[in-house]
């Protein structure tokens, strides 16, 4: 059943991608245009860092999936492609692995095609400690993703209902596994409140996984064809509305959900995320495409982002930071409304 659910979402993920992805709130944040602010272009550096951990680009194909023989050959393809443009790569969920350790080669395929790359295992809220730590021994991961998902949970017939045991759980993984966990949405978003509790809880990073590209809810209604809570698609808070409402808070971000070409990238990254992942694009590309479409795209974005930083005068994700940005439509609403300079 879990094998079964995992192609469903590749297919039902990449049709809302054919379907287009179009406006977002991203379309919301403009860079004040500066005509001398330009540099020169050997001088930019793309490479970033939180967490005490090193990433040589600030981008990142962000989880998706494993479990099933076709999603087994995704993860080989999507992490020959990281090897090839030395992007981090997560994984999908391992609870597959948990329950039928035959799927491990779907998930440990990450590792194995890309054995020096930056790799992250993934996780849901509900993993025991144990599961944690063998998730993160199959892939030899850098990192640890702990998904937070009520919405697509809800959305699910067979899917969770018990919540609260989440926030304790996700402390006992922080304290007890020896790489940086990062707690991430799913498409829905994280607010101030939510990251200022991970911070409690011993998360190195929360990734914002916001609004504005795959939406769970549609994709979970999608698999019954009942849309019997048609009314959550479009649920949640876009990616940049979490940026804008997470600003000050002490714990890194990165920034996912949305993110459809290089000005997202470069808009995200100037509203503080120290690192931009994208899920659904990147899985479009490779379906359509295969391997060779996905490093022209990943290497297209990166050469694309250097020039953006070029012509804004930004040597260094950090000094994207600092660029001057319009706030307009809805999301300055959203941040009046939330209290947000
Ligand atoms: C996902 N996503 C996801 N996230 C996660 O933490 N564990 C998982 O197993 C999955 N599975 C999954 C499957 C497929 C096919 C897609 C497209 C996505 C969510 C993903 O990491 C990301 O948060 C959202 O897709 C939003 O980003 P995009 O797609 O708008 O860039």
């Amino acid at each position: 059943m879990i094998s079964q659910r995992k192609d469903d979402h590749v297919r039902l993920a990449v049709e809302q991608q054919h379907g287009h992805i179009g406006r977002n709130q991203f379309d919301e944040v403009t860079f004040v245009h500066h005509a001398l602010a330009g540099i020169d272009r050997p001088r930019v550096s793309l490479a970033t860092g939180f967490a005490g951990l090193s990433w040589p680009v600030p981008l990142y194909i962000n989880a998706m999936t494993g479990g099933s023989a076709m999603t087994g050959r995704i993860n080989r393809d999507l992490a020959i492609a990281a090897r090839r443009t030395g992007v981090p790569i997560a994984s999908g969920s391992m609870s597959a692995y948990f329950k039928d350790e035959s799927c491990a080669g779907t998930f440990s395929v990450l590792r194995e095609e890309n054995p020096d790359g930056f790799v992250l295992a993934n996780v849901n809220a509900t993993a025991s400690v144990e599961n944690a730590r063998r998730a993160v021994g199959l892939l030899a991961a850098d990192a640890l993703q702990i998904h937070v998902n009520t919405v697509q949970e809800t959305v699910m017939p067979e899917g969770d209902r018990s919540f609260s045991a989440w926030v304790p759980r996700i402390g006992r993984i922080a304290a007890a596994v020896d790489v940086p966990v990062i707690v991430k949405e799913v498409g829905f978003g994280l607010s101030r409140e939510t990251v200022l509790t991970l911070r409690e809880l011993g998360v190195r990073a929360a990734d914002l996984g916001g609004r504005g590209g795959t939406d769970f809810a549609r994709i979970e209604n999608g698999r019954r064809d009942l849309r019997d809570y048609g009314y959550l698609e479009g649920w949640g808070l876009s990616t940049a509305a979490c940026l804008l409402d997470v600003q000050g808070v002490d714990l890194p971000v990165l920034a996912s959900g949305g993110v459809r070409h290089p000005l997202d990238v470069a808009r995200a990254l100037a509203l503080g995320a120290r690192g931009v992942g994208a899920s659904g694009t990147f899985l479009r590309t490779l379906m359509d495409g295969g391997v060779d479409a996905l490093v022209d795209q990943l290497t297209t974005w990166l050469d694309q982002l250097a020039a953006l930083m070029t012509m804004l005068g930004a040597a260094s994700p950090d000094e994207l930071t600092r660029r001057d940005l319009l706030i307009q439509g809805s999301l300055r609403e959203f941040c009046a409304d939330r209290g947000i300079d």
